[in-house]
């Protein structure tokens, strides 16, 4: 079972998928749960992470550098783990780059597609977007990349993007919507009860 988390920075989708991880790891056990993240997630990806959050190339370089830290995540802990049956939670994934490279910085949304589809990119099972307003989301942050340091309006083009792409693949995304700022207790009983509680059972015996 592949989950990931996404959203705007300061979302608090690390907060929740941790919280996430450590509850499946009392049920599973704590080896059958991998928490992982983007960009990074492997050795290669977490030593050239630093790049794109820095410095300003082209967006089509961006989203090459974002793909080949992807794909070397997925063969090297992704896939591996998901093969030996275990739970892999990672925050942020392919949704970031449709949001932050396609409807932020403009890159081809097809273009992103088609290069994850031909690279066969293992797509989650269940992903969360934490939907919230912009200018909520960025209070949170302590500006550590050049996206945060972006203005409102690049902002507004990726939470559209998330909320669109929770409108287009309804099977697999759920979107908690934080209309007004909610604690993370309610954000993780919308996640943990409506979502994860109905698939339990899953949970218990996939080996
Ligand atoms: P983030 O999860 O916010 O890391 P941290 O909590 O350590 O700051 O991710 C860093 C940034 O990377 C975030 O602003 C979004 C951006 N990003 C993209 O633009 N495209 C992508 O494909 C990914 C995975 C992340």
């Amino acid at each position: 079972m592949f989950i990931t988390f996404e959203g705007i920075d300061g979302s608090g989708k690390t907060t929740q998928s941790e919280l996430l991880a450590n509850r499946l790891k009392q049920i599973r056990g704590e080896n059958y749960v991998i928490l992982t993240r983007e960009p990074g997630g492997s050795s290669f990806a977490e030593k050239i992470r630093g790049i794109p959050l820095r410095d300003n190339i082209d967006p089509i370089s961006e989203l090459l550098l974002f793909v080949s830290m992807r794909y070397e995540h997925m063969k090297k802990l992704i896939l591996p783990a998901l093969g030996e049956g275990k739970i892999v939670i990672c925050d942020r994934f392919i949704d970031s780059t449709i949001a932050y490279q396609g409807y932020g910085l403009g890159v081809d949304l097809k273009l992103i597609e088609d290069l994850h589809e031909l690279l066969r990119i293992r797509c989650p099972d269940i992903t969360f977007i934490l939907d919230i307003d912009v200018q909520v989301g960025l209070n949170r942050v302590n500006y550590k990349n050049k996206y945060e340091e972006m203005d409102i309006c690049f902002y507004d083009k990726v939470r559209r993007g998330f909320q669109e792409i929770a409108l287009k693949k309804t099977n697999r995304c759920h979107i908690v919507t934080q209309i007004e700022v909610k604690d993370n207790n309610q954000v993780y009983s919308e996640i943990y009860d409506k979502v994860i509680i109905p698939r339990i059972s899953f949970f218990k015996v996939e080996s």
